[in-house]
């Protein structure tokens, strides 16, 4: 029963105060509804606008490639230092911890191994995203592949339209077109494709011209680590994607493959959200060793 005593009288209304009605932080996303905005600010932390994803989502099309045999002993260790964790369901709900209180963006497409032709890909049902909580899903689009290009624009396309419904923002995850230079043109068309189908994030890979590639793109761009590189190297990829206007990294092998993937992790999280130098990282890494 509410109390019908001591009720107080409101006085304090602000008249004369206009109400805060600040922009959303995120490029692209003001229009959105507050769900998708609420779980946009659990991937990208609010105060530095970036994100450091950690995808250890390689097994569902490679199988136990390097650094990702056992996710408990390999990737366990590394969830505290991520900003979201990427990953499929199978090994979300086997190995994930449900207590990292971590985002998880959710491989949500799935269908082809490396061993055949990739990218005939189906979107898992919205219903289980769901249910796992995700604060995104990710859906890999082949750009300028023949066979493929319809059925996985229509996967995004669709996947949208279901992370719409229940307030899921989706990534566009770009693969790499066998017979398309991998330039910044390439990369420009196949980020713009993924924004302009609904994409709310765009996974792409840097290229010399990035900034050019950020820039007509109208969501935010994480980038992917790509093949094992030294770390310097790897650190001095992901200071360049930054500072050419990408909203973070969404970084695989280069952390986990690494020798000392914690410290390694830690030291892509200072370049992406202080700005730190390559050299300042690697020696942070090496310090952190
Ligand atoms: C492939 C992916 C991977 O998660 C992505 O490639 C990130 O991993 P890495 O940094 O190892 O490239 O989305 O479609």
């Amino acid at each position: 029963m509410a109390d019908l005593d001591d009720i107080r009288e409101g006085k304090s209304y602000g008249v004369g105060v206009a109400q805060a009605s600040d922009g959303f932080y995120l490029k692209g996303s003001n229009n959105l509804d507050w769900g998708m905005k609420d779980r946009l600010s659990r991937i990208f932390n609010p105060a530095t606008g970036k994100s450091v994803m950690l995808a250890f989502d390689h097994g569902f099309i490679m199988g136990p490639t390097s650094g990702v045999e056992r996710i408990d002993l390999t990737i366990t260790p590394l969830i505290e230092y991520a900003d979201c964790l990427m990953c499929a369901r199978g090994v979300l709900r086997a190995l994930v911890p449900p207590t990292s209180r971590k985002p998880v963006c959710l491989r949500a497409d799935a269908g082809s191994t490396i061993l055949t032709e990739l990218n005939h890909n189906v979107v898992i049902d919205i219903q289980d995203a769901v249910k796992l909580n995700a604060s995104a899903i990710a859906v890999m689009v082949a750009i300028g592949d023949q066979s493929t290009e319809a059925e996985t624009v229509a996967n995004l396309y669709n996947a949208v339209d279901a992370g719409l419904a229940v307030g899921i923002p989706v990534m566009g995850v770009t693969a790499v077109g066998k017979d398309m230079a991998r330039d910044a043109r390439y990369f420009g068309l196949a980020s713009r494709v993924c924004a302009e189908n609904g994409a709310n994030i765009v996974k792409t890979y840097y290229t010399e011209g990035f900034e050019k590639v950020v820039a007509c793109c109208p969501v935010p761009i994480v980038i992917a680590g790509g093949k094992k590189l030294p770390e310097l190297e790897a650190l001095e990829l992901a200071y360049m994607a930054i500072q050419s206007g990408a909203a973070g990294v969404d970084m695989g092998r280069n952390v986990f493959q690494s020798d000392k993937p914690a410290a390694m992790i830690q030291a892509v999280s200072a370049v992406v959200h202080k700005n730190m130098k390559p050299a300042d990282a690697f020696q942070m890494f090496n310090d952190l060793k």
